[in-house]
């Protein structure tokens, strides 16, 4: 049976960041996977964010993606709420192209951890492909959705040509 309750949450530090989150998003969607988009703020809305994080679980999420830039305390802040896996994406941001992001990301203490991806596009859809891919270690149906995934992948590469 279909899941309808969603067990991955995709969070935002801010609007801005959705043209680079709605490929996770579309990633998420592509895969079949329920999942609820927010933003959230780890210092425009500190306390709604330790809120959501701490009582995400209970919800029946599995996974969190979050997205931040600049000093992007983001998803450092949610890990430190609960014990679910959460995967951060560096914003590409204006200043310095996303290092900042990257850096305030993925440089957490020992202690709390964030899988980090890459900056910006990339990151956004590789979080949803490892949020797939964790859901997928007890869904059969998940495992097999990236194994069609892969393949489409290798083909659509090997069907390439040069001028
Ligand atoms: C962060 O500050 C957000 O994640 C965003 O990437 C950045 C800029 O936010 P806006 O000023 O565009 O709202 O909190």
């Amino acid at each position: 049976m279909a899941e309808t309750k969603p067990l991955v949450a995709v969070i935002m530090g801010s609007k801005s960041d959705w043209e680079t989150m709605r490929h996770t998003a579309e990633t998420l969607t592509r895969f079949g996977v329920e999942h609820e988009l927010r933003v959230l703020s780890a210092h425009r809305t500190p306390a709604h964010t330790a809120k959501y994080a701490a009582s995400a679980q209970a919800r029946g999420i599995e996974v969190i993606v979050a997205g931040a830039g600049g000093a992007a305390h983001l998803a450092g802040v949610i890990a430190a709420h609960t014990i679910l896996p959460v995967l951060g994406v560096p914003m590409e941001s204006a200043a310095l192209k996303g290092l900042d992001s990257l850096l305030s990301t993925v440089q957490m203490p020992g202690g709390i951890p964030v899988g980090t991806l890459g900056i910006g596009q990339a990151g956004a859809t590789n979080a949803a492909l490892l949020a797939v891919a964790i859901l997928a270690t007890h869904r059969p149906e998940l495992q097999e959705k990236l194994r069609a995934f892969r393949e489409e992948q290798s083909n659509k590469v090997l069907e390439q040509t040069l001028p």
